[in-house]
C-alpha cells in the first residue's frame, strides 16, 4: 500500500527527516512511536502531500504509484485520508458544510454525527471553540465519512477523556477492521505517545522515529513495553 524510499525531508529549511525506509502492505496497520521534535507529524504530513515539507531526496509509493510530487488534493482523491494532530480553525465554514464534502459513504453526516454525539457541534465553524477531545472526534468522523485506503492518524487519542478513547478507539477499529480470512482492504500509520490505540486495533508492527530516522522495529506492543521500562534512549542503543 504505502513504500518510502530513502526519505530526507526539510520544513523552511530545517531537515526533519533523514533517509527514512517504510513499508506498509496493504491490510496492515502500523504504528509510529517517538519522542516529541523527531519528525512523527512530519512524516505524515509529507505523505498526504502538504508542499512546506519538501522532499530533498527519495521516493513514496502508494499502491505501485510514485507520488513524492503529487499535490495533495489528488492524493486525498487516491485515498490517503489524514486525521491532524492539531487541525487548524476555519472561520465562516461549518462542520456540517466539511463533512458534506468529505463524505464519500451512503450514511448521512447527521447519522453519524448523532451516533457519536456529535450533533451539536455540526452548526459551529470548523474547529473554532472546539475543545481538544471534540477536535480529534471531528477529524475521526471526516475520514469516517472519506474512508480512505490509506489511513494516517496523528495522535488520535490524545487530549480524550476515557469515556471517548474507548468510542473513538471502537471507530479506529472499524475504520481498520480485519474482514475475509482476517485481512483488511485498507492500512494505517498511526502515531501514539501512550499505546492506548493498541487496546482496540489489531497493530502489526511500530516503529521509533529518533531524529528524522527510525531506529527500531518490531512487535508494537513489546516495542511499546520496552520504552516505558527503559525510555528511548535505549532504542537508539538497540538499533533493531
Ligand atoms: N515550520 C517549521 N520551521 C522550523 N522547524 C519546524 C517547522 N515545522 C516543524 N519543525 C521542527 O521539526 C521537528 C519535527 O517536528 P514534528 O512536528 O514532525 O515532531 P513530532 O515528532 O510530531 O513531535 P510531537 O510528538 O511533539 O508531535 C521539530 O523540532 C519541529 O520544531
Ligand atoms: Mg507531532
Amino acid at each position: 500500500m504505502l513504500e518510502i524510499i530513502d526519505l530526507w525531508v526539510e520544513v523552511d529549511g530545517k531537515p526533519v527527516l533523514k533517509g527514512v525506509d517504510l513499508n506498509i502492505p496493504r491490510g496492515e496497520t502500523h504504528i509510529l512511536f517517538g519522542k516529541n521534535g523527531s519528525g512523527k507529524s512530519s512524516l505524515l504530513m509529507t505523505i498526504m502531500g502538504f508542499r512546506r515539507y519538501r522532499v530533498r531526496q527519495g521516493r513514496i509509493l502508494y499502491q505501485g504509484e510514485d507520488i513524492t510530487h503529487t499535490p495533495i488534493n489528488e492524493r486525498a482523491k487516491m485515498g490517503i485520508g489524514l486525521a491532524f494532530q492539531r487541525p487548524p480553525s476555519i472561520r465562516g465554514v461549518k462542520t456540517r458544510d466539511i463533512f458534506n464534502f468529505c463524505n464519500t459513504n451512503s450514511v448521512s453526516c447527521e447519522v453519524l454525527a448523532n451516533r457519536f454525539q456529535f450533533s451539536d457541534l455540526l452548526d459551529r465553524e470548523v474547529n473554532v471553540g472546539f475543545s481538544g477531545g471534540e477536535i480529534k472526534k471531528s477529524e475521526l468522523l471526516q475520514l469516517l465519512l472519506q474512508d480512505p485506503q490509506l489511513i494516517l492518524l496523528d495522535e488520535p487519542e490524545s487530549g480524550v477523556d476515557l469515556e471517548n478513547l474507548e468510542v473513538l478507539g471502537k471507530a479506529i477499529n472499524k475504520l481498520l477492521e480485519k474482514h475475509l480470512w482476517r485481512q483488511r482492504a485498507k492500512s494505517g500509520l498511526i502515531i501514539s505517545h501512550f499505546g492506548f490505540i493498541l487496546n482496540y486495533i489489531e497493530a502489526d508492527a511500530g516503529y521509533v522515529l529518533m531524529d528524522g530516522r527510525i531506529h527500531c522495529h518490531g512487535n508494537p506492543r513489546e516495542l511499546f513495553r520496552g520504552i516505558q521500562r527503559h525510555g528511548y534512549r535505549e532504542c537508539m542503543e538497540c538499533q533493531r
